[in-house]
C-alpha cells in the first residue's frame, strides 16, 4: 500500500513533536526533584578541556556556548572561521577559547591539529564529534560524489577525531554514544 507523502511528513512531525514534549516533561520533573534526591549530581567541569567540532554554526555554536558558561576551557574547530568567530563572541569571555580551522575529513589535518592542540592548549577531556552535513534529498537523489562526502565527513571523520584524541591526547573511555554525536568524556 502506498502512504501519501503528506501523511509521511504528519508522521515525521508527530514524531519530533513527541520527542520534544517527552523531553519537556522529564525536564520539568527533574527540575521539581531537589538536587540532593537526585541520583546524578552535575559534574564540575570548570577548568576541563573540551572540544567541540562543527563549532562555528548550529548545535556545536549552543554547546561551546553552554561549555563556556560552565567555565569550561573550549576548544572550537570548524572549516568556517568567521563561524567560529561568531561564536567566541557569544561565549563567556570569562572561559578561555581557542580556534583551529579543520576539515575533519581530513585525516592529516586531524592529526596536525590534534597536535597543535596538544601544545598550545593541553590535553583533552572531553570530545564532542558533532561536525557533520545534512543533505535534505533521498537517498536515491544523491550523487556519487554527494555520498562520498557525507561518508567522510558524518562517518570517517568520528574515526580520524576519536581515534586522534583517544590515541594520542588523553587516555579518555568511551562514557556515552548518541546518534549523531559521540561524546567522549573523560
Ligand atoms: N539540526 C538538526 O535537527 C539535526 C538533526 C539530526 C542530526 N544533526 C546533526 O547534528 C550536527 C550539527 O547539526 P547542525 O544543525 O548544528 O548543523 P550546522 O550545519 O548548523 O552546523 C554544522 C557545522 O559543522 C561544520 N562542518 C561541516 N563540515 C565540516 C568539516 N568537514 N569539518 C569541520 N567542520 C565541518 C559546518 O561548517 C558547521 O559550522 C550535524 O552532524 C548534523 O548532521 C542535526
Amino acid at each position: 500500500m502506498k502512504i501519501p507523502k503528506e501523511f509521511e511528513v504528519f508522521l515525521a512531525v508527530m514524531s519530533g513533536f513527541h520527542l520534544m514534549l517527552s523531553g519537556y516533561i522529564v525536564g520539568l520533573i527533574t527540575l521539581l526533584i531537589p538536587s540532593r534526591f537526585q541520583r546524578r549530581r552535575r559534574k564540575d567541569i570548570s577548568g576541563q578541556i573540551v572540544l567541540v567540532t562543527g563549532a562555528g554554526n548550529g548545535i556545536g555554536r549552543l554547546l561551546a556556548v553552554e561549555f563556556s558558561k560552565l567555565r569550561a576551557i573550549v576548544v572550537l574547530i570548524d572549516i568556517n572561521k568567521n563561524g567560529m568567530n561568531e561564536t567566541k563572541n557569544l561565549m563567556n569571555p570569562l572561559a578561555k577559547a581557542f580556534v583551529y580551522e579543520c576539515d575533519v575529513s581530513n585525516r592529516q589535518k586531524v592529526y596536525e591539529v590534534a597536535k597543535r592542540i596538544r601544545a598550545e592548549v593541553g590535553k583533552v577531556d572531553i570530545l564532542v564529534n558533532n561536525a557533520g552535513i545534512v543533505n535534505g534529498k533521498r537517498f536515491l537523489e544523491l550523487s556519487d560524489d554527494s555520498i562520498e562526502r557525507i561518508m567522510q565527513i558524518n562517518t570517517m571523520a568520528h574515526f580520524w577525531v576519536s581515534g586522534c584524541y583517544t590515541k594520542f591526547i588523553k587516555n579518555i573511555k568511551l562514557n556515552k554514544m548518541c546518534a549523531p554525536f559521540l561524546f567522549l568524556i573523560n
